[in-house]
């Protein structure tokens, strides 16, 4: 595919402005939209999605057009989870039979629970953090140790070692974070998951990991590439992929592990997600332009941060988390009267919003509402 078409039809459809001034400004390359002399821009036709991290542009033409070519295929069973695995292990440098496939990293995040659940025992988790482990493991009767994230807001990995207990079964660990998305520094955290899982399982959740651009960050996937014991990290096609409604997620671990893992899985991904991802993880433009679009969205919220004195915490992710001053619940409220929807809340920061990065025209109409209620 032609890449500057390719882009441009990408930009050009789906925007959700009944005008394309916005659009337009940005495609010349306009980034400074908090002050520029443009027009106002008219309020979208229907909501903007700023609540649940997904992809505004996803998925890929690729993905799609793989998807309705195996449509023929639905009466079957299987799939191509071999070629998956094949292609997943190029990529990331692990054996095959060290991966998984599941229905969103969602279903490793709850098998995992399970097995940490099998013994009574606790899990020890940052707080804030994603909730999808933690809240099965807790279901199941395990104790969840919540350790708050520092001052700074980063994850506390000496406060969650010293949190360690003879019963802890499993530390949960999300790099980047959510919905606070910074990441954990790589050599220390790399310290820890060697130590720790000497004697208990490590889950390092990297949801985000492809939208990460910080010297200071490194995906775990090298210990288990090395054979390491009890690591088990989760990967998903819902985020640079836009895959959030198909379901394709990922497991890595020791065969061993993956093993244990799949006895407890219930899903399975349908074969036109299966195609679609096969496709999606070999569109590397796709990924280049989303990724590069969600720098862009950053920009245009964080500029608005940096201009107005509010603190935020550096995104690593396609999320950011600002400090609005203003109880989330009426935040949302009146976010939702002008058609924007932004993060649920997350205590104890309570007067903070997660907001995900949307189009560029869409970050800049937030801006522009946020500025006109609250500046
Ligand atoms: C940190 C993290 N992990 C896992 C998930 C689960 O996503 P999915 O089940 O769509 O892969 C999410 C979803 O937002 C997330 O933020």
């Amino acid at each position: 595919m032609n890449p500057v078409l390719s882009r441009r039809r990408l930009l050009m459809s789906g925007s959700l402005f009944a005008g394309a001034a916005a659009v337009q400004g940005l495609t010349g390359g306009s980034l400074s939209l908090v002050n520029s002399a443009m027009a106002e821009i008219t309020a979208p036709l229907s909501p903007i999605r700023m609540s649940s991290n997904e992809n505004p542009w996803g998925p890929s033409r690729l993905a799609i057009s793989a998807m309705e070519a195996a449509f023929d295929k639905s009466n079957l069973y299987g799939g191509i989870a071999n070629q998956i695995f094949a292609l997943q292990a190029s990529i990331e440098g692990v054996p095959p039979d060290c991966i998984t496939l599941s229905a969103g990293s969602g279903e490793i995040l709850q098998a995992a629970a399970v097995l940490a659940a099998w013994e009574p025992g606790s899990i020890v988790a940052p707080y804030p953090t994603f909730g999808q482990l933690i809240r099965t493991a807790e279901s199941l009767g395990t104790e969840i140790i919540n350790v708050p994230v520092n001052k700074d807001m980063h994850i506390d990995l000496n406060a969650m070692y010293e949190a360690i207990r003879p019963d802890t079964r499993m530390v949960y660990l999300c790099n980047p974070n959510n919905p606070i998305p910074s990441i954990i520094e790589k050599k220390a955290l790399e310290d820890f998951v060697r130590t720790v899982s000497r004697d208990r399982l490590v889950f390092v959740d990297e949801a985000y990991y492809e939208y990460v651009d910080n010297p200071d960050f490194s995906s775990m996937m090298p210990l288990v590439a090395e054979g390491l014991n009890n690591v088990i990290i989760a990967r998903t096609a819902s985020k640079i992929h836009g895959f959030a409604g198909l379901r394709v997620g990922f497991g890595f671990a020791n065969p061993e592990l993956i093993g244990r893992l799949n006895q407890v899985m219930t899903g399975s991904v349908n074969i036109l997600a299966q195609y679609g991802a096969y496709a999606s993880y070999q569109d590397r433009e796709f990924q280049d332009f989303s990724r590069d679009m969600n720098k862009k969205g950053l920009a245009i919220i964080e500029g608005m941060c940096d201009e107005l004195g509010m603190n935020y915490i550096k995104s690593n992710a396609n999320f950011t988390f600002i400090e609005t001053g203003i109880e989330i619940q009426e935040f949302q409220r009146t976010m939702r009267e002008h058609n924007i929807l932004v993060g649920r809340p997350f205590e104890p920061f309570t007067r903070w919003a997660r907001v995900s990065i949307a189009k560029p025209d869409e970050m800049a109409y937030f801006v522009q509402t946020y500025q006109k209620l609250y500046s």
